[in-house]
């Protein structure tokens, strides 16, 4: 699926939209340059999760977590990630354990430490506004990728 994103503001609504669509223990993979549009679609989803404090990327220490009414949300940006070794003390596989939601940015970054995402989000820029590709990997992260059509 591959969808034209004009403004900022319809990016975070794509977010919310795809909020409809998430599901305990989802791993979604969002890949694409700085500034692309990543953690604007973050912030939509839990908008859309109704949670209504700040969204800002985790540059600096690699999780945010959000502990929300029925699962929580781990936010990740490893963009200043160098070294996968460098992730070995975050204990990823207790995020990974099923019981949350994974969104992660940059997750070139630690692809050795990763499984397979249920859902790939790519995101492009065209001109001043952006493109967003969209592919479903699994049956768990179908949902995420029909709310977003
Ligand atoms: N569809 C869009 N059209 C135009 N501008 C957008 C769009 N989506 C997001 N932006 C703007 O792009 C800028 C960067 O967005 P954002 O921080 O979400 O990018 P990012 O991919 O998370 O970057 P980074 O890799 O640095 O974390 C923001 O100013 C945001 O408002
Ligand atoms: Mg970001």
């Amino acid at each position: 699926m591959d969808k034209f994103v004009p403004t900022a503001e319809q990016m975070e609504q794509i977010g919310q939209a795809a909020a409809r669509g998430v599901r305990k223990g989802q791993i979604v993979f969002l890949s694409g340059a700085l500034g692309s549009g990543k953690t604007t679609w973050v912030r939509g989803l839990l908008r859309g999760l109704d949670y209504t404090g700040p969204v800002k990327s985790p540059t600096y220490t690699l999780v945010e977590p959000y502990y929300l009414q029925n699962f929580n949300v781990y936010h990740f940006d490893w963009y200043r990630v160098n070294d996968a070794a460098e992730l070995e003390f975050l204990a990823l596989r207790d995020y990974l354990d099923g019981s949350g939601v994974c969104l992660i940015e940059w997750p070139e970054r630690g692809l050795d430490l990763l499984p397979q995402p249920d859902c790939r989000i790519k995101f492009r820029f065209e001109n001043n506004s952006r493109r967003l590709m969209v592919a479903c990997n699994t049956d768990l992260g179908e949902p995420l990728c029909a709310s977003m059509r």
